[in-house]
C-alpha cells in the first residue's frame, strides 16, 4: 500500500509535539506543581518522564515505525497470532473515545477565545464567572455549536493527509503556540507581586511530599506525553527510517515539559497578583473557565485593552493546544478505519468523525439537557474522561511496556533503536528494565492508590 510519511524530521517531531502539549499541560500541571512542593514535584515529574515515560514512548515509536501500519495493525503484524494483537485495536479505540470529551473542551475554548475578544468580561463580579461558565455549558445549543466547528478544523486537516495537513498544521501551530506561551508568560511575569506566584510554583518544599505526590506526577507525566494509547505510534509509522527514535522522544518530552512549566508562569504571577489563595482557583475547567478569567481581568485591568489581548491569547492557546492533540487523536481512527476496512482518506476521515460528533453531542449535552443521565455518580461527560483518564490509559501504558519489555524480540529492539548499528544505544539495558519491571510496578502502585489502598495505609 502506498503509505505517506512525514517530509522533515522537524515535521515528526512537532507533530507529536503537538499531540503531547494539549489542555494537559495548562490546566493541571501546574497546579499540581504548586500544591505538590513546587521544584521538588518538578525533579520527581521528570524523573518520571526520564524513566517511566521515555521508554513506553520510544517503544511506541518502534512499534509503529517498524511495521509502518496503524496501531491495529502494528500490534498485530508483532504479536505474530498472539493475543497481544487486542492491545493495538484497544489503543485505537482509546484514542476515539478520549476525542470525543476532549474535542467538546476543544469548543469551550473557542467560545472563551470569542468571548475573550468582544471584551464579554468587562464589569463581571468574581463571583459571577461560575454562572457564565455553567450557563454556557448548560446551554443546549451554543456549546454543540462550537464543539462542532472545532471538529471541522480538526476534520479538515485530517483530510489533506499527513504531509499537507498533519505535518503543514503542527509547522504552523507549534511555533505559533510557543509564541504566545512566551509572550503570556514574559507579561505575567512582569506584573506587580508576580514574584510571589514564581516562588509558589518553583520554591522546594519538602513537607509537601509524600507517596501522593510521586502517583500524581506518574499520572501526569502518562496523560501529558500522550501514552498509552495509539497516537504516538500512529505517527510513528510516519517517520522514516533515518529518524532516530530515542532522540526524537527526547525533544518531545523536553518541549512538553517545557510548555507546562511555562504555563506556569502564566497562571501564578497573575493569581498572586491579585491576592488570590492559589489552593483556590481549583483544577481543570473551573481553574480554566472560572478562575482565570477573573484572575486576567483583576490583574491586567478590567475590560482593558491588555486584559482582553491577554485573555484571547490565553485562550487562544488552549485551543491551539487542543486542536493539535485532537487532530493526533483523530489520525488514529482515521489510519485504522482506513488501512483496516480499506475506505479511503476521505471517507475513513468522515466516519470518524461522525461517530466522535455523535458521542460527542452526548457528552456535551451532559452538562444540560442530559445532565439527569449518571452513572456512578457521573455525568456522561465525566464517565468518559474518568473510563479513558483512570483506566484505560494507564492500562493501556503498563500493557505496551510489557509487550515492548517481555514479548519483542531484543535484537530487533536494538535494531530497531540503533537504526541498525548507526546510533549507539548505552541506555538500552535500563531501558528493557524500566519496561519490565519499573512500569508495571509503578502503575500497579497508581491502580492501587485509586482504590484507596494508600489512604488506607497512611491514615
Ligand atoms: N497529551 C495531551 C494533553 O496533555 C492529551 C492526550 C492524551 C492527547 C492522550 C492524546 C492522547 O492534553
Amino acid at each position: 500500500m502506498n503509505r505517506e510519511n512525514f517530509g522533515t524530521r522537524l515535521g515528526a517531531i512537532l507533530a507529536a509535539a503537538g499531540s503531547a502539549v494539549g489542555l494537559g499541560n495548562v490546566w493541571r500541571f501546574p497546579i499540581e506543581t504548586g500544591q505538590n512542593g513546587g521544584a521538588v514535584f518538578i525533579i520527581i515529574y521528570i524523573l518520571c518522564i526520564i524513566f517511566l515515560g521515555m521508554p513506553v514512548m520510544i517503544s511506541e515509536f518502534l512499534i509503529g515505525r517498524y511495521t509502518h501500519s496503524n496501531t491495529a495493525g502494528a500490534y498485530r503484524i508483532l504479536s505474530k497470532g498472539g493475543q497481544w494483537h487486542w492491545l493495538g485495536k484497544i489503543g485505537v479505540y482509546t484514542g476515539w473515545f478520549i476525542l470525543c470529551y476532549y474535542a467538546v473542551v476543544g469548543g469551550w475554548t473557542l467560545h472563551y477565545t470569542y468571548l475573550s475578544l468582544i471584551n464579554a468580561f468587562d464589569d463581571v463580579k468574581a463571583a459571577e464567572f461560575s454562572n457564565i461558565f455553567n450557563d454556557f455549558v448548560g446551554n443546549p445549543w451554543i456549546p454543540l455549536l462550537w464543539f462542532y466547528l472545532f471538529m471541522l478544523f480538526t476534520h479538515y486537516v485530517i483530510t489533506r493527509g499527513v504531509q499537507s495537513g498533519i505535518e503543514r498544521a503542527s509547522k504552523i501551530l507549534m511555533p505559533t503556540l510557543f509564541i504566545i506561551v512566551i509572550f503570556l508568560a514574559v507579561s505575567a511575569v512582569m506584573l506587580p507581586g508576580a514574584s510571589a506566584g514564581v516562588e509558589f510554583l518553583l520554591s522546594p518544599d519538602w513537607s509537601k511530599v509524600d507517596s501522593k505526590t510521586v502517583i500524581e506526577a506518574m499520572g501526569q507525566a502518562f496523560f501529558s506525553l500522550s501514552l498509552g494509547m495509539g497516537c504516538l505510534c500512529t505517527y510513528a509509522s510516519y517517520f522514516d527510517e533515518s529518524t532516530p527514535l530515542a532522540k526524537t522522544a527526547v525533544h518531545v518530552s523536553v518541549i512538553d515539559t517545557m510548555i507546562a512549566i511555562l504555563a506556569g508562569f502564566i497562571i501564578f504571577p497573575s493569581v498572586f497578583n491579585i491576592g488570590m489563595n492559589p489552593n483556590d482557583v481549583g483544577v481543570g475547567a473551573s481553574l480554566t473557565f472560572i478562575s482565570l478569567p477573573n484572575v486576567f481581568q483583576q490583574a491586567l485591568g478590567e475590560g482593558s485593552l491588555m486584559s482582553v489581548i491577554f485573555s484571547s491569547l490565553f485562550y487562544f492557546l488552549l485551543f491551539v493546544a487542543a486542536l493539535t492533540s485532537a487532530i493526533s487523536l483523530h489520525e488514529v481512527a482515521t489510519a485504522y478505519v482506513t488501512e483496516e476496512f480499506g475506505m479511503t482518506r476521505s471517507k475513513g476521515a468522515m466516519l470518524v468523525t461522525v461517530v466522535v460528533l455523535v458521542f460527542g453531542s452526548l457528552c456535551s449535552l451532559s452538562f444540560g439537557p442530559l445532565s439527569n443521565i449518571t452513572i456512578l455518580n457521573r455525568n456522561i461527560f465525566s464517565v468518559f474522561d474518568d473510563l479513558s483518564g483512570m483506566i484505560l490509559l494507564p492500562l493501556g501504558v503498563m500493557f505496551i511496556s510489557l509487550f515492548a519489555g517481555w514479548r519483542l524480540d531484543k535484537e530487533l529492539y536494538r535494531e530497531e533503536i540503533s537504526n541498525h548499528g548507526d546510533l549507539p544505544t548505552p541506555y538500552f539495558r535500563l531501558l528493557i528494565f524500566s519496561l519490565r519491571f519499573l512500569i508495571p510496578i509503578a502503575i500497579s502502585l497508581v491502580f492501587l492508590d485509586q482504590l484507596g489502598l494508600f489512604k488506607a495505609i497512611f491514615k
